[in-house]
């Protein structure tokens, strides 16, 4: 009897501590119903939101209605499409049936995103007669002809998850044009939200094609605002090398879609475009309520706003330029580790080889061998600027070395005149 006891003791404090977080994928696992909604809360990471709200109703679709609805569509807007049947409150079959006259509105996942106007964000919840309820769009002229079917799983007022018959479609957003994620013009978009420093360096340096090539399998841009470049306490980068400033910009990227939601649940360091075998530059993430705060272990930098989530391309602003520990050191220093090789050019803390392939064998200072920040083939592709010749690669890390006020110039001016200035 005592050990039976002890049994259920332990087996409760183990679900009281399970079920501190949830976790959708986990509760959906043991339901063959669901496998493909399940899956495409996984690839659209609303899995990641889901799991860091606490009172959550999950309207689920079984496999035949899934695969209808993400037939026809690319997953941007299937993940706009499934944000609309995340309810942002605690409904059972029981509250369904109890709802005050018989009709109410409940705010959804989409509602958050900012891209809802009016009431598309919300879906409208009536209880029908004989015993049916009903869901549909909050637009007005929607229909309500998606109905309750079942209960799936309930752990009560923290998360209940309910079948319905079909979608829930608010207008337009099956037929709006999804702007694919490869026709995004990343500088332009980066511009218009008041990042024109930002986009100009990575036009100049060509780290806009490093962008562009991890897009492919998912891209997320921290984008500093231009009044972050002139902070006080700002290092000044054009006492850095080319090789160093591809570096840290490469450090405002990841190689994964990476919406607010999930960055809101990530708990381990995430490693940037810049990681690679000689530096970690890595990042890590905390969250305050809404509050996402990215620590560089120099800096840190408040995540201010998303300019575009579309998977799989995410671009948020920041507040402040990330600054490695790989290139600026523990303290906020604005000088980089010293170095104690015999120096030629005027800007002696940084007289390093750009460590570009054809510089694989040099030593750095600042990047310990072996692997140079570019060599990883998967994140450095072939067109990106690692694959610029030595010389070339030399003239542009000369051109900033020997005259420091060209990267001033460079991120204030077009970028056409940038492009100009390198190459002539
Ligand atoms: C529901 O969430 C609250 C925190 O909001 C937690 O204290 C409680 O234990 C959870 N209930 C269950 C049954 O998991
Ligand atoms: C949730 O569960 C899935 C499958 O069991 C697991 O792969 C995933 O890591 C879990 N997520 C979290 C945040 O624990
Ligand atoms: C929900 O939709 C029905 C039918 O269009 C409408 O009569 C009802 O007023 C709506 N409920 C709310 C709370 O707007
Ligand atoms: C899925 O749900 C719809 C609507 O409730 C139903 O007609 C259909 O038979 C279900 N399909 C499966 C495979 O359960
Ligand atoms: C992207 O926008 C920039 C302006 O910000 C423009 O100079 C460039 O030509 C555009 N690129 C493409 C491929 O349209
Ligand atoms: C690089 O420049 C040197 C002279 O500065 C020249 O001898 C050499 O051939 C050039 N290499 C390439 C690959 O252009």
């Amino acid at each position: 009897m005592g050990a039976v006891h002890l049994c259920l003791f332990l087996t409760l404090s183990l679900i009281a501590i399970s079920t501190k977080a949830h976790n959708i994928t986990d509760i959906l696992s043991p339901f063959p119903d669901y496998s493909l909604f399940n899956s495409y809360l996984t690839q659209t990471r609303l899995a990641d939101d889901i799991n860091t709200r606490q009172t959550i109703t999950i309207l689920a679709l079984n496999n035949s209605e899934m695969s209808a609805l993400a037939a026809k569509h690319p997953l941007s807007v299937i993940k706009k499409a499934l944000a609309l049947h995340v309810l942002l409150d605690y409904y059972d079959g029981q509250k369904l049936h109890q709802i005050s006259k018989g009709t109410t509105l409940s705010t959804t996942l989409f509602q958050t995103t900012g891209n809802a106007p009016g009431n598309l964000g919300l879906v409208n919840i009536t209880d029908l007669k004989g015993g049916k309820v009903g869901f549909g769009s909050a637009a007005p002229g929607s229909a309500l002809d998606s109905t309750y079917t079942k209960s799936v799983k309930q752990v009560p007022y923290n998360i209940s998850v309910i079948e319905i018959s079909k979608p829930i479609v608010a207008p337009g957003i099956l037929t709006a044009d999804a702007p694919s994620a490869s026709d995004v013009n990343i500088t332009a978009l980066l511009e218009k939200a008041g990042c024109k420093t930002f986009a100009s360096l990575i036009i100049s340096t060509g780290v806009i094609k490093v962008y562009q090539t991890a897009l492919d399998k998912g891209l997320t841009v921290f984008a500093p605002n231009d009044e972050a470049f002139k902070a006080p306490g700002m290092p000044d980068l054009t006492k850095l090398t080319n090789a160093e400033v591809i570096s840290l910009l490469q450090y405002h990227a990841l190689a994964t879609y990476t919406p607010i939601g999930t960055l809101k649940a990530t708990k381990d360091p995430i490693t940037t475009l810049a990681t690679n075998g000689a530096g970690k530059f890595d990042l890590s993430v905390s969250t305050a309520g809404d509050s996402v705060t990215l620590d560089t272990g120099v800096d840190s930098s408040r995540v201010a706003a998303t300019v575009i989530d579309t998977t799989p391309l995410c671009i948020f602003t920041v507040d402040s330029v990330l600054l490695p520990t790989e290139l600026f050191g523990e303290s906020p220093s604005p000088a980089p580790a010293p170095t104690p090789e015999p120096v030629t050019s005027p800007a002696p803390a940084l007289a390093t080889t750009s460590p570009s392939p054809a510089h694989a064998n040099a030593p750095s200072p600042v990047f310990s061998p072996p692997a140079p920040p570019m060599s990883t083939p998967e994140r450095a592709p072939a067109e990106g600027p690692a694959a610029e010749s030595e010389n070339s690669t030399s003239d542009i890390a000369a051109g900033d070395v020997k005259a420091p006020a060209l990267l001033k110039t460079v991120v204030t001016v077009s970028a056409s005149v940038i492009v100009a200035v390198l190459l002539s």
